[in-house]
């Protein structure tokens, strides 16, 4: 039985000066959420988008803003993106000394709290918080830049994960971030990946967004 599933578009990929006719033209496609990838050029080389546009994509849509942390201390950060709209906030696990700790704290700030691990992190990594969880985001590419190749040997993780997660009887979103394209995501769907990140497939589509989206979505129901 396949789960249903979301199309999260990234918009790193997008064009930040239509930014709001580009995140329309993805809504209008089927995107179920917005992602957003903050980085700090610390836990990762690059630097991108802090919570004042988090506060600018809320004003031009109602979709759930998935603000993805790939920054250190991001317990410091919470509650500034809470304020500014985020509806999920994850968080990597590598970054966290007391995972369960930084979840709660995005509960209570009212967000859906997510946990996520780097490519060469184990899933067991995940154990202690996972029943907090109400999103597990696997990357399938070194995090970073978007653009990049998609890592196979991370399908194993989630099937592994999506395993874990049945054995505490989760419903939390399991998604997956990184190369996600036509070309994979019904092998992800399969494995039990629930919510497909995607910035270059969707924003760098030549045949433009909603293409883009169509292409993505009918690939996850073909087998
Ligand atoms: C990578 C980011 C991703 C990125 C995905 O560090 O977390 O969300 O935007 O980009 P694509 O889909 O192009 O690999
Ligand atoms: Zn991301």
């Amino acid at each position: 039985m396949k789960l249903p599933f979301v199309i999260a578009p990234s918009i790193l990929s997008a064009d930040f000066t239509r930014l709001g006719e580009e995140i329309a033209a993805a809504e209008a496609a089927g995107a179920g959420w917005i992602h957003v990838d903050v980085m700090d050029g610390h836990f990762v080389p690059n630097l991108t988008m802090g919570p004042f546009v988090v506060e600018n994509v809320r004003r031009v849509t109602a979709l759930p803003i998935d603000v993805h942390l790939m920054v250190e201390n991001p317990e410091q950060l919470l509650e500034p993106f809470a304020k500014a709209g985020a509806s999920h906030l994850t968080v990597h696990v590598e970054t966290c000394p007391e995972p369960a700790r930084t979840l709660k704290m995005i509960k209570s700030l009212g967000c859906a709290a997510g946990l996520t691990l780097n490519p060469a992190t184990p899933a067991s990594s995940l154990v202690p918080a996972l029943p907090l969880a109400d999103l597990v985001l696997v990357m399938t590419v070194h995090p970073g830049y978007s653009g990049q190749a998609f890592m196979p040997e991370m399908i194993g993780k989630i099937s592994e994960v999506r395993r874990m997660l049945g054995k505490i009887d989760s419903s939390a979103w399991l998604e997956v971030d990184g190369g996600v394209s036509a070309e994979n995501i019904f092998r992800l769907r399969e494995a039990g990946a629930t919510a497909f990140v995607a910035a270059h497939a969707i924003f760098k589509h030549p045949d433009g967004i909603a293409a883009g989206m169509a292409s993505l979505i009918n690939a996850a129901h073909l087998s």
